[in-house]
């Protein structure tokens, strides 16, 4: 699955640009609040009304402090998976039992410091893990192919049968690194720059698709 994130696309023209990746599994939206991340992007106004422009899945990427009051806000909105960070959440289980009683898929991010040791037990509860791997906050960053053992370890845990949820990876994503991602075990491929910075953003997205699948 591809999720092109709209953090690298043209603001002022969304409901174009997700036009302009039709076909896509799911859009990713990055919500910053300057304080988890020290970056600020767009909140629930703008993702209600994203909801409205395109028939695309919203992935929504809750990078903000206390998740546990404003996540469920997504959820109810009608966004199709709610990802939130676990160094944020007071009570990570709590809030992806809220999530899915809302209707939505519960996420769970991890930034490159964290282990997946630390949450195993939390992922039971999960639809998605988001593997980062750059340190969220902003597009357009390198790569960093050190968190890909905590993909093999996610995979490992799930084709085992100890969980059951998407392993998704979202950071420095483009056509020179999805295949290490995607032999890694990823189910879920997140690109904003690779994908938006291109003149054609929806040929972009097919080039990795294709790439992805041929190294799974
Ligand atoms: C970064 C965001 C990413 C970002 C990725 O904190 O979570 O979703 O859009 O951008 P690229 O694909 O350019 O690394
Ligand atoms: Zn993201």
């Amino acid at each position: 699955m591809i999720a092109p994130s709209i953090l690298s696309a043209d603001f002022a023209r969304l409901a174009e640009e997700a036009e302009a990746v039709r076909g896509a599994d799911w859009l990713h939206v990055d919500v910053m609040d300057a304080h988890f991340v020290p970056n600020l992007t767009l909140g629930l106004p703008v993702v209600k009304s994203l909801l409205k422009a395109t028939d695309i899945p919203l992935d929504c990427h809750l990078m903000i402090e206390d998740p546990d009051r404003w996540a469920i806000g997504y959820a109810e909105a009608g966004a199709y998976n709610v990802t939130v960070h676990v160094e944020a959440a007071a009570d990570p289980v709590q809030l992806a039992k809220d999530l899915r009683a809302a209707g939505a898929k519960a996420g769970l991010s991890i930034k490159p410091g964290t282990s997946i040791e630390s949450c195993t037990d939390v992922l039971k509860h999960y639809d998605t893990l988001l593997v980062m791997s750059v340190e969220p906050g902003f597009g357009g960053q390198g790569f960093m192919a050190e968190v890909l053992d905590k993909v093999r370890t996610a995979r490992r845990l799930v084709d085992t049968g100890h969980l059951n949820l998407v392993v998704e990876i979202d950071g420095g994503i483009n056509e020179d690194t999805i295949a290490q991602a995607a032999e890694a075990g990823v189910d879920c491929f997140v690109a904003g720059s690779a994908i938006y910075d291109a003149s054609d953003p929806g040929a972009a997205m097919a080039k990795l698709r294709a790439l992805a699948a041929r190294s799974r």
